[in-house]
C-alpha cells in the first residue's frame, strides 16, 4: 500500500481527483494518510473531512519565522511516514530539508507544459493569464518530481490542452483541469503505486 500525504492550499479539486481515483479504482493500492494545508480556510480541508481523511493545517502565520514553520511542516509529514508526497496546488516553497529527505518521492502538478509558463511567480490563474498573453495555441499540465528549483525537477507526465478563441484565464484553467490535471495526477500516483515509475529511496 502506497502511503500518500497530499499538500494543498486552496480549493482542492486535484485532491478530489485523487480521492475519487482511489474510490473508483483508477488509483490502485494507495491510501491518503494525511492532507496538509498551509491555509486554514482552504476548501480542500473540508473535502478531506467529508471523506474521513485526517488533515492538518500548518500555517506560517502560527510560527515566528520560516525555519520554525519549515520544521513544523516537515514534522507533520514525517509523523505519517509517507511513501509519497503529492503537492496538489500547494503554494508554499518546499523546505530544502524535505526535498533532500524525500528525493524523488515528492511530485507536483503544474498547470502548463513545462518548461513554458513555470518557475517563480507562475502559479494558479497567473499561468493561464501568461499563456493567453503569449498567444499559445496549446497549453496543458505537467506532473514532475520536486527538486531544489521551482518546477525544474524530472518530468513524469504531460498532457496538452487546446487554447480556444475567446478563452479567459478562468475558462482555460477549467479546461486544463478537466482535460489534463484531474487525469494526470491520479495516473501518476497509480503508476508510482504499481512500480511503473521508479521512485528514489529515502536519503536520510
Ligand atoms: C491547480 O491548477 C494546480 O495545477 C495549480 O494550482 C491549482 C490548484 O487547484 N498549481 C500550481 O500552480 C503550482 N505551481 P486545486 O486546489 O483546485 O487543486
Amino acid at each position: 500500500m502506497l502511503k500518500v500525504v497530499v499538500c494543498v492550499s486552496g480549493s482542492g479539486t486535484n485532491l478530489q481527483a485523487v480521492i475519487d481515483g482511489i474510490q473508483n479504482g483508477t488509483i490502485q493500492n494507495t491510501q491518503i494518510v494525511r492532507v496538509i494545508s498551509n491555509n486554514k480556510g482552504a476548501y480542500a480541508l473540508q473535502r478531506a473531512k467529508e471523506h474521513g481523511i485526517p488533515s492538518l493545517c500548518v500555517s506560517p502565520k502560527d510560527y515566528t519565522n520560516r525555519a520554525e514553520f519549515n520544521l513544523a511542516l516537515l514534522q507533520a509529514v514525517e509523523e505519517t511516514s509517507p511513501d509519497l508526497i503529492v503537492l496538489a496546488g500547494f503554494l508554499v516553497v518546499v523546505p530544502e530539508e524535505m526535498i533532500q529527505r524525500y528525493r524523488n518521492r515528492i511530485i507536483n502538478i503544474h498547470p502548463s507544459l513545462i518548461p513554458s509558463f513555470c518557475g517563480t511567480g507562475y502559479y494558479g490563474l497567473r499561468v493561464h493569464e501568461a499563456a493567453l498573453e503569449r498567444g499559445v495555441k496549446l497549453t496543458g499540465a505537467t506532473v514532475h518530481f520536486v527538486d531544489e528549483g521551482t518546477d525544474t525537477g524530472p518530468i513524469l507526465l504531460q498532457k496538452a490542452v487546446e487554447v480556444k478563441v475567446g478563452d479567459t484565464p478562468q475558462i482555460l484553467q477549467k479546461r486544463v483541469m478537466e482535460e489534463a490535471e484531474w487525469k494526470l495526477l491520479p495516473q501518476a500516483i497509480d503508476e508510482i503505486a504499481r512500480g511503473q515509475i521508479q521512485i528514489g529511496r529515502r536519503d536520510g
